[in-house]
């Protein structure tokens, strides 16, 4: 079945057919950058869990490889679940967790390795360890990282066996034997129930802790998906243990569909993918793409900074190779406007020198973003494609708003608030490809909106 264009993502990586999930084991090898994700070929539900695989010399243009890992093995046979990877020795390491679902019904998971030299064709390793006592077999979701004086560490998600959720901490001088080294981050207090994805950003300043965890309770602005990413700053220590506090942990994204994000380091730049969605099953069930033999897609890649204690999400410059012959057009803002979109994979730019007053975005008549200037927050409005009821997703600048850079898809849109000090991602579905409009009610505000047509291209090339 064809991916048709009423909701297609033609610049972002989504599954060629099947359902995607996660972004999985991210490198840069043999100079390419590889990016593998959670797919299951045979149908949009999840199981059968694989890595699919693409390459792409800028990050912006991919060709598809054929599927990486897939269940084979005892340690594996019910899914290749998430991870992440290393280069080590001209070689790609992948880590992952392999599923295992008994005869008698009962779920088991293992951590394993996969070896590659040439980015393509890999070998597995089998288990790295033993399943650890005073875990229940939700233990999932390894990333590997490297330390100056040359030690391996492996964080891995956890479920206590209280049910509460945790990450643990592996060391390693070989990559072969592994030895745990407790919780990652010492904490008492209840957390959701599982963490989940957990990742280590290192910057010069300070490292940043980033996991996914479930069952947060809601709260006010906060917490409003069913599950959460978000991250701490802290401090790594040569113990395995991170210093950081959980009342600081501050989610992401602050959209509807983002999680399970991982990050990698290429040339001192810390690069992000999410995956799109943070759908509950029945919502994801309802999702118009299962028609046509496809769900989900992955975020575009953002750059990670911490500056001053603060995380900015700022979207590659690399996505301005996206852009197809200069700017489409440029205004300045006044009263109301309309403004036509040449296309529907566009990048929106919005520069505010005087912001005085409430304003008001509606993108294709469906999506909305309000402006409220006593607060300085910024509210976002769908219409959810399950209930059809309107549903918003709420922040609060620290700083006053200056630009909005929004990249928007036929079914997509990610909106990046003040160079990234907030981001909004979220999936929509409209069937009217025609409606292409862009109104702006800015009031008395000033400043300028530029609007980008990007590149048409499929993102994915197969080969
Ligand atoms: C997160 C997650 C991971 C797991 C994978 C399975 O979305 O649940 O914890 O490894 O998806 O597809």
């Amino acid at each position: 079945m064809n991916k048709s264009d009423a909701y297609h993502l033609k610049y972002h990586i989504t599954p060629p057919y099947g359902l995607l999930n996660d972004p999985n084991g991210l490198a840069f090898f043999k100079h390419q950058y590889h990016v593998f994700y959670q797919w299951n070929p045979k149908g949009t539900e999840h199981r059968n869990k694989c890595w699919g695989h693409v390459v792409s010399s800028d990050l912006v243009h991919w060709q598809r490889k054929s599927v990486a890992l897939e269940p084979s093995e005892w340690y594996d046979k019910d899914g290749i679940y998430s991870g992440g990877a290393i280069v080590h020795q001209e070689k790609l390491y992948l880590f992952y967790t392999g599923n295992v679902i008994r005869d008698d019904g009962v779920k088991e998971s293992y951590q394993c390795a996969a070896i590659s030299e040439d980015g393509e064709h890999f070998q597995k390793m089998g288990p790295l360890f033993e399943h650890p006592k005073g875990y229940t077999r939700h233990v999932r979701d390894p990333k590997v990282w490297r330390d100056r004086n040359g030690s391996w560490w492996l964080i891995v998600g956890a479920q206590r066996e209280d049910l509460t959720g945790d990450t643990l901490i592996y060391k390693s001088t070989d990559l072969s034997v592994w030895e745990c080294q407790g919780s990652f981050l010492e904490h008492d207090r209840e957390f959701g129930y599982m963490w989940e994805c957990p990742d280590l950003l290192h910057f010069a300043e300070n490292d940043i802790f980033v996991f996914s965890p479930q069952g947060l309770p809601e709260a006010g602005e906060y917490y409003r998906n069913p599950n959460q990413s978000g991250y701490m700053v802290g401090k790594f220590m040569n113990t395995g243990k991170f210093i950081g506090n959980l009342a600081h942990f501050k989610e992401l994204d602050r959209g509807f569909d983002f999680y399970a994000p991982q990050s990698f380091k290429v040339n001192d730049r810390t690069i992000m993918f999410g995956w799109m969605s943070g759908m509950n099953e029945e919502a994801e069930r309802a999702v118009p793409t299962i028609q046509e033999g496809w769900i989900h897609a992955l975020t575009l890649p953002r750059e990670i900074v911490l500056s001053n204690g603060v995380l900015y999400q700022k979207p590659l410059p690399e996505l301005q190779l996206l852009r197809l012959e200069g700017v489409h057009s440029q205004k300045d803002i006044h009263k109301n406007g309309v403004w036509l979109l040449p296309s529907l994979q566009v990048e929106c730019i919005v520069h505010l020198s005087k912001l005085t007053e409430n304003f008001k975005m509606i993108i294709r008549n469906a999506v909305e973003i309000n402006y409220d200037s006593a607060e300085n927050s910024i509210t976002v409005w769908r219409t959810n494609w399950l209930t059809n009821q309107r549903e918003y997703r709420k922040a609060t600048l620290a700083n006053q708003l200056a630009d909005m850079q929004i990249f928007i898809e036929s079914s997509s849109l990610e909106i990046f608030l003040n160079e990234g000090e907030e981001v909004f991602t979220l999936r929509y579905f409209l069937e009217d490809t025609e409606q292409r409009t862009v109104v702006l009610e800015a009031g008395d505000n000033e400043g300028k909106i530029e609007i980008y047509q990007l590149q048409e291209c499929d993102v994915i090339i197969n080969p």
